[in-house]
């Protein structure tokens, strides 16, 4: 691909949660698609890894989206090295497997922390950081409160996605191969499949799309699939 046919040439880009899963996946497509991109977690060796993968134009920093100071931190390195932030993609993030009367208020306190306060710390480092419009996608169901500013701000609303975290997401075997003939489209979702919707609402292509929450879950929400009935 030459730089004239990428989608995301010129472009700087902060992914959260880049060291796997969607994160990685999204942070690998920004990168071919010709964007200088942060990738940006908690652990530190894995998202170190992918960047150096990644090679030039890809750089990891340690960012706990939960932590105001590391936002600032990341955010006004960018700026001064000459990447403003055009594009956020808040991808980091965890799931309880607990049922609520097994989950300790410390734990929702760290989820809500993590899924909600890091969310929260994105959009105002957006806010703060693009200056010149940007775009931002959420991994969860924020709306578009920065139209005004020329900061487009979606959601991608994924299904079960195939990553880290829904391993062993408390299903036996037996409950997963019925959960998977629930879903319309009969299996689970790929990172890749998540990160091609991010890179169309952070790209221009979706320029008049804002506050739109985007499902990517093979049907799901649409309705689960109604066996077809044996003709006896
Ligand atoms: N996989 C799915 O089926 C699915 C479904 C719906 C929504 N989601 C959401 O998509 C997002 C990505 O999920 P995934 O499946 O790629 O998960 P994953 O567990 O594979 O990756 C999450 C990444 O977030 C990082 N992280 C955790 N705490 C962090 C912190 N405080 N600061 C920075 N990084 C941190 C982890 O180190 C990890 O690299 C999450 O927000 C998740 O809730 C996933």
């Amino acid at each position: 691909m030459t730089s004239h046919d990428a989608r995301l040439g010129d472009t700087c880009a902060l992914v959260t949660g880049a060291a796997r899963g969607i994160g990685a996946a999204t942070a690998e497509l920004f990168h071919a698609q010709g964007a200088t991109v942060y990738l940006c977690d908690v652990d530190d060796d894995l998202g170190n890894s992918v960047a150096a993968k990644l090679g030039a134009r890809a750089h990891y920093r340690h960012l706990d989206v939960t932590d105001e100071a590391d936002w600032s931190r990341v955010t006004t390195e960018m700026a001064d090295r000459g990447h403003p932030m055009r594009i956020l993609v808040n991808s980091a993030g965890a799931a309880s497997k607990s049922s609520i009367m097994d989950t300790s208020l410390a734990e929702l306190r760290r989820m809500i922390d993590l899924n909600l306060v890091g969310t929260f710390l994105g959009l105002q480092a957006a806010g703060a950081a693009m200056t010149a419009g940007g775009s931002v996608v959420n991994l969860s169901s924020l709306r578009g409160v920065l139209a005004e500013r020329n900061i487009r701000v979606n959601a991608v609303c994924p299904g079960s996605i195939d990553t880290a975290i829904t391993a062993g997401a408390g299903f036996a075997d037996d409950d997963m191969n019925a959960y998977v003939k629930s879903i319309p489209m009969q299996r689970r979702g790929l990172p890749l499949e998540v990160a091609k919707a991010i890179l169309f609402l952070a790209s221009d292509e979706s320029s008049y799309v804002t506050g739109t929450d985007l499902m990517i879950d093979g049907g799901t929400s649409a309705g689960a699939r109604t066996p077809k009935l044996s003709s006896s």
